[in-house]
């Protein structure tokens, strides 16, 4: 689907054809992304919000116009609760400081599940040491979903915040969260869902949700790196103080008393990254120009034919096998480690990620080492499925 749009993919690797599948840690981007960032740097680059000037005011004006087009994305109410942020990373570790400074206190409660990626465990952690609050962990079952039993019986009235991943990057399945947000919200207790590896994969709307807050980075779904979105309802937003200080999240300051600008702007000290705000503008009208169900479909075909495929070799261990999967694909084969077969099919010009993808406590879960992950994006083919199987056979015959 629309490979030609990708400049990057068109070329060789140690002599073959490159086939890209390390998506789920970044997606490479097409041209129109590409003209959009040399179009703002050529054309218009001013800081933001600051100048009376003309080119000030139609950088001002694009920032904006990103913003929107991020909230109508995935279906915030307002732009006003669309915060920039540096990427998923940055989004929880601001989230983490804001509402931990608000609503956090001793012998306070956060809850992860145990498949999180490391964003969405080390802020929480760091968190729970400066509040002497603890982290609870929603457990995996034997299938690597999770233990919604276990989840019930962890809330409580010390539960401040629930925070979970809406799709694994290790495992690719979908983790319940119209369930979690349910079951927290009849206890009042609000949901934060890294969205990193769902946004790029599935339409994602935050109303229908009802989720409190949502990240993502903009460089998994087609657009620059170095840009996130921080969701939160207006009503949470309002009530959290600005995780950093500086310029553009003040209304006035003295040495007397400071006072902060309004939503989402209290939130994004410094100069934002306006440039990359357009790149991403570009990128999700490129996503919905293709059409997201249209994504979906062709993404989760695609997925499946990947599993099939990679099943149909002996000694490979899939994870999750049969479950449902956006785009990723874990697995092993016998004792192999990951790294060999990763460096194996690298020469045959197929880029895979191996390791415990900044996900250690899955990883120890799963008794392995680490894993091999090969993971699509819109652009892939079944060719590029067929390809990556004849390397991987190699692989596995040269490491025999
Ligand atoms: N979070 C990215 C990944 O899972 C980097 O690969």
């Amino acid at each position: 689907m629309n490979e030609q749009d990708f400049p990057i993919l068109n070329q060789q690797v140690h002599g073959r054809q490159l086939v890209y599948l390390d998506n789920a840690a970044t997606t490479q981007k097409p041209q129109q992304v590409l003209d959009a960032l040399n179009e703002a740097y050529t054309t218009w680059n001013a800081n933001i919000h600051r100048g009376v000037h003309h080119l000030s005011q139609v950088a001002t004006q694009h920032h904006e116009e990103a913003r929107q087009k991020v909230a109508d994305f995935i279906g915030a109410k307002s732009a006003k609760e669309v915060v920039f942020t540096k990427g998923t990373t940055d989004s929880i570790n601001m989230l983490a400081f804001s509402f931990g400074e608000a609503m956090v206190h001793e012998g306070d409660e956060i809850a992860v599940s145990y498949l999180e990626h490391h964003s969405n465990i080390v802020p929480w952690q760091m968190l729970c040491e400066r509040k002497k609050a603890r982290l609870r962990v929603i457990p995996l079952k034997a299938d690597l979903s999770l233990d919604m039993e276990q989840f019930k019986q962890l809330l409580n009235d010390k539960t401040k915040l629930v925070s979970v991943a809406q799709v694994s990057n290790v495992l690719g399945i979908e983790n319940p969260v119209r369930e979690i947000i349910q079951l927290s919200h009849k206890q009042h207790i609000p949901v934060h869902i890294d969205a990193a590896q769902s946004v790029p994969h599935m339409p994602v709307n935050v109303q229908e949700l009802d989720c409190d807050f949502l990240s993502f980075s903009a460089h998994k779904i087609y657009g620059p790196t170095g840009l996130g979105v921080l969701y939160g309802k207006e009503a949470w937003l309002n009530q959290l103080p600005p995780a950093e200080g500086g310029g553009e999240m003040i209304e006035h300051v003295s040495f007397n008393k400071t006072t902060y600008n309004t939503l989402p702007y209290k939130f994004e000290a410094g100069t934002p990254d306006f440039i990359g705000s357009f790149g991403l503008q570009k990128a999700l009208e490129y996503v919905e120009q293709t059409g997201r169900e249209r994504i979906a479909e062709y993404e989760g075909d695609l997925t499946q034919y990947l599993e099939e495929k990679l099943s149909q070799i002996d000694g490979v261990n899939i994870y999750a096998q049969g479950q449902k999967k956006y785009g990723v694909v874990s697995f092993n084969v016998g004792n192999i480690h990951p790294f060999d077969i990763g460096t194996l099919l690298d020469q045959q010009g197929i880029a895979v990620r191996t390791g415990h993808h900044c996900a250690e406590p899955l990883i120890d879960f799963l008794h392995v080492p680490g894993t091999i992950r090969a993971s699509i994006a819109l652009y892939n083919t079944k060719d590029d499925v067929n390809r990556f199987i004849e390397a991987l056979k190699r692989a596995i015959t040269m490491l025999n």
